[in-house]
């Protein structure tokens, strides 16, 4: 256990009040700065060169309301994604952080038959990263899964763990020599629950289907991270990690069922993922296999609807990873539901309610509100319970209307990095900040109505034109300096290549 460094209590009150203490914080040199995208979110050509369909692409088509799918264009990326590595020029990145599409890369999901084109799109978009000195970080699985294999259950059915570790196969071969960060799974936390995929599924799966697939997830992601640790780590000295979402949750006030729901919350949505590869023991946090097995039984199963770890699962998911992905956006503030959730299910399970202040600024997404105070909060509790993990923040991000003036994802960035500056200072161990998103996307239910841009996409023009907003110019400031200089806005919106980068 490390000894923190600082005045943990002054700054968490800098952090939640906004105030300077006139100290100047500075990203030291090392720290990595990206953008990030998604496949399905950004690169169209749905059905181009020989892509398979993804579950989303399914979800789409089969919407008898929706006369085309958002994702079939997107941002067009597959046909500008020499235009994308310009803008991360113009920004000065020094990561991008994509997905691959699965069924770009193996159009039936199985390893059995390659898509050469789609494997060669990948090699284009790399390569042209390197050229400009910008090291990829690449998502192997961002939500899109292949519909043959959502057909046969998807992450319930156990063989999942196979067919991820053969696919993760063919990215290490094709591309470990030139990909250094590699992220197994985005977001698994959303992945399994029911809730999130409610139109794709059937209600009997629910507080079932969530479990299963928690507990392949984690043996896909550990089977691959051994795999690339075993067979090519040495030649070519990569890392692998997993991306969580963690948003932070303490109790709307402080009483004991406030407090402990806050508790049940950050162990279900994301100790459940973190306590099996970071904590000392292993295996799904205590908590949680308590309540499913208690309110399990209470419901007439035979045994408990988490499934449990063996020994072998335990030992292989036990540090199986060299950073900790954390994507964080926002904060709640929880307190014991008033109930209404299907039994079973995970919300059942759960049975936490939430809530935000009403003074913390709104997003034009119901779900995200600014509490910058949240992610300081977050990475410190995570130290404590984690013993310091190694964090790469692979997500946070801010949506505004259409629009090139956007003070407020301004802001949002310069609060975010200010108290994750505090965080640092009080002991996390932080390799990088990638910023959610680096252009316009589809935003999954929500289509094009949220922009997550630090460039605006003009999703009617043929092209689908990309313009730098302010806040790619603040971000661009932000890289440049290494400080974050609040309430700093540019002129005007001009943005140039200016930065020549030396090799990373
Ligand atoms: C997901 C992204 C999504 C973003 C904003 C993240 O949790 O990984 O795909 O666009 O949230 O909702």
């Amino acid at each position: 256990m490390r000894v923190i460094l600082s005045t943990g209590i002054l700054s968490l009150l800098v952090a939640v009040s906004g105030f300077s203490d006139n100290s100047v914080r500075r990203f030291k040199d090392g720290f990595l700065f990206g953008t990030a995208s998604a496949a399905y979110q950004v690169e169209g050509a749905w059905n181009e060169d020989g892509k398979g369909q993804s579950v989303w692409d399914h979800h789409f088509h089969s919407d008898p309301e929706l006369w085309s799918a958002p994702g079939d264009v997107a941002s067009d990326s597959y046909h500008n994604y020499k235009r994308d590595v310009e803008m991360l020029r113009e920004l000065g990145v020094d990561v991008y952080r994509f997905s691959i599409s699965w069924t770009r890369v193996l159009p039936g999901g199985f390893s059995s038959m390659k898509n050469e084109p789609g494997l060669q799109y990948y090699d284009s978009l790399i390569d042209e990263l390197l050229k400009h000195n910008i090291q990829p970080m690449v998502t192997m699985y961002h939500f899109d899964l292949p519909m043959v294999l959502q057909h046969l259950g998807g992450w319930a059915n156990p063989y999942s763990i196979e067919w991820f570790e053969d696919y993760a196969r063919v990215l290490f071969d094709r591309y470990a020599s030139k990909v250094k960060y590699w992220i197994t799974i985005n977001q698994p936390n959303s992945v399994c629950e029911v809730e999130n995929f409610e139109n794709h599924l059937p209600k009997s799966t629910k507080g079932v289907m969530d479990y299963l697939c928690a507990k392949h997830v984690l043996l896909a992601h550990a089977r691959t991270y051994r795999m690339y640790e075993k067979e090519y780590k040495k030649k070519y000295g990569g890392s692998v990690g997993i991306s969580i979402s963690v948003n932070w949750a303490e109790p709307a006030t402080n009483t004991t069922e406030n407090v402990e729901a806050a508790e049940i919350y950050r162990e279900f949505t994301y100790g459940m993922y973190l306590n099996p590869i970071w904590s000392k023991s292993g295996d799904f946090p205590k908590l949680v296999k308590d309540r499913v097995a208690k309110k399990s039984k209470e419901q007439g199963f035979v045994r408990s609807r988490l499934p449990s770890l063996t020994k072998d699962d335990i030992k292989l998911i036990k540090g199986s990873a060299d950073f900790l992905g954390l994507n964080h956006y926002t904060t709640f503030l929880t307190s014991p539901s008033k109930g209404g959730h299907p039994v079973p299910s995970f919300a059942d399970d759960v049975s936490v309610d939430l809530t935000t202040k009403e003074e913390w600024k709104q997003s034009h997404s119901a779900w995200l509100k600014s509490a910058p105070y949240g992610l300081y909060k977050a990475c410190l509790h995570l130290n404590k319970r984690y013993d310091y993990p190694t964090i790469f923040i692979t997500e946070n991000g801010w949506s505004t209307d259409k629009g090139l003036q956007d003070p407020s994802r301004s802001e949002y960035i310069q609060q975010y990095l200010k108290a994750l500056l505090f965080a640092i200072e009080d002991g996390t161990e932080v390799l990088g900040y990638i910023y959610w998103s680096l252009m316009d996307n589809v935003e999954w239910m929500a289509g094009t109505s949220e922009r997550f841009g630090l460039y605006e996409v003009d999703f009617d023009s043929p092209e689908r034109t990309r313009t730098a907003r302010q806040s790619a110019l603040v971000y661009k400031r932000i890289i440049q300096k290494r400080v974050v200089e609040e309430g700093w806005k540019p002129n005007n919106l001009k943005i140039t290549v200016s930065k020549v980068k030396t090799e990373l």
